[in-house]
């Protein structure tokens, strides 16, 4: 990955030093140099500028590994959901891009929540003892939500003021409330997860701020904001295979307009379109059952089925019931165009007390 900093590649601090005297800091930018100007700006003879830049092309060029390498590293982090980590093979997989759609209130911000809390718990406590990043596009973060999931969720843990202190203190927020700033964002993000000590990556949402900045109707917006998608998606998975972390993110709904058969009538489905789709490893989509039950589909995973488990919000996050061979397998479908049940149509007795 060409934005990774020089100094990420094993160069001595001296050759870092001396490229960064001439504003060359990253990859890319060594990378665009000939061997000519590369010989004068590190002060190196030709066969050793044509030695770094051979050593820099190598790192970062895409990696080479075995089956057997990868069963060695961590492969996956528990929900603490049993029913959901069974069919998922252990949990969400690290080195990948996990996405959470589904309709507004669903739970995409409450799974986000839960997430954190545990990645920064031991892993004697299912955690991965780790930071978190958490991007924030919608503001919808809450410190007091974090505290109440942690409390109420793992109450023997978070017995005593300094463990939820600690956990807090670990989870990173950066409110990135614009398409560039997240893009900035990403592209400085290793520097942010070797100080934070992260394990995870949150981005809360990837959809608002591109469907905020892109009206698709317009000519050229379609093709800028696929690029700027393209952009992240890379990124992400860069930074997800390289620390060998879950990427969390989340995304919205939207309209597919159905034609003009009574067969294909439209419906609601995840934004961000079908080359989207393709950028994320594993997808789950929530979906509304009623006011209250809510359900989890699998819609795209490269080791689980179609499955579908129902939740509800509680106090203490997302709660499934203790039951955990609840799943039912459904057909599925392209999971770009996988119909998503949206909250209409549910009546609502306003004369009960609550
Ligand atoms: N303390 C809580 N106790 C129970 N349910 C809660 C609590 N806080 C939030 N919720 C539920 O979470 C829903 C909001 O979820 P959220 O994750 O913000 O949705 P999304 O991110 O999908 O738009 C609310 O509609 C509410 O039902
Ligand atoms: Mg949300």
């Amino acid at each position: 990955m060409a934005t990774r900093m020089l100094k990420r590649t094993g160069l001595s601090n001296d050759v870092c030093e001396q490229l960064k005297r001439h504003h060359i800091e990253s990859c890319k930018d060594l990378l665009s140099l000939t061997p000519l100007e590369v010989m004068h700006v590190a002060c190196l003879s030709y066969q050793r500028a044509i030695e770094l830049l051979q050593s820099v092309s190598k790192a970062v060029a895409p990696p080479v590994t075995t089956a057997l390498e990868l069963c060695k590293k961590q492969a996956c982090f528990s929900t603490s959901l049993p029913a959901l980590d069974k069919l998922l093979r252990g949990g969400l997989p690290c080195g990948t891009i996990t996405e959470v759609t589904g309709p507004s209130g669903c739970g995409k911000t409450q799974i986000c929540l839960m997430l954190s809390v545990l990645a920064t718990m031991p892993k004697s406590e299912g955690g991965l003892d780790s930071g978190v990043i958490y991007i924030d596009t919608e503001s919808a973060f809450s410190a007091v939500r974090l505290v109440e999931i942690a409390q109420s969720r793992f109450p023997d843990y978070f017995n005593c003021r300094e463990r939820v202190l600690n956990m807090a203190g670990r989870v990173l927020l950066c409110r990135d409330l614009t398409c560039q700033d997240v893009l900035n964002r990403l592209d400085t993000l290793e520097e942010d997860i070797i100080s934070s000590g992260a394990g995870l990556i949150i981005l809360d949402s990837v959809a608002s701020v591109v469907r905020k900045e892109f009206d698709t109707t317009l000519p050229g917006n379609l093709m800028h904001r696929s690029d700027l998608l393209g952009h992240k998606a890379s990124t992400l998975k860069y930074l997800a295979h390289q620390f060998n972390l879950p990427v969390v993110l989340t995304n919205q709904i939207t309209t597919h307009l159905g034609g003009h058969g009574s067969e294909d009538a439209g419906f609601v489905t995840a934004a961000l379109g079908n080359t989207w789709s393709h950028s994320v490893n594993t997808r789950l989509i929530l979906q509304y059952v009623d006011s209250h039950q809510r359900q989890i589909l699998i819609a795209k995973s490269p080791v689980a089925p179609f499955a579908v488990l129902n939740y509800t919000i509680e106090k203490q996050g997302i709660c499934m019931d203790g039951d955990d061979n609840q799943e039912t397998l459904y057909e599925g479908t392209d999971p770009g165009l996988q119909p998503i049940r949206v909250q209409t149509g549910f009546t609502y007795n306003l004369t009960q007390p609550m």
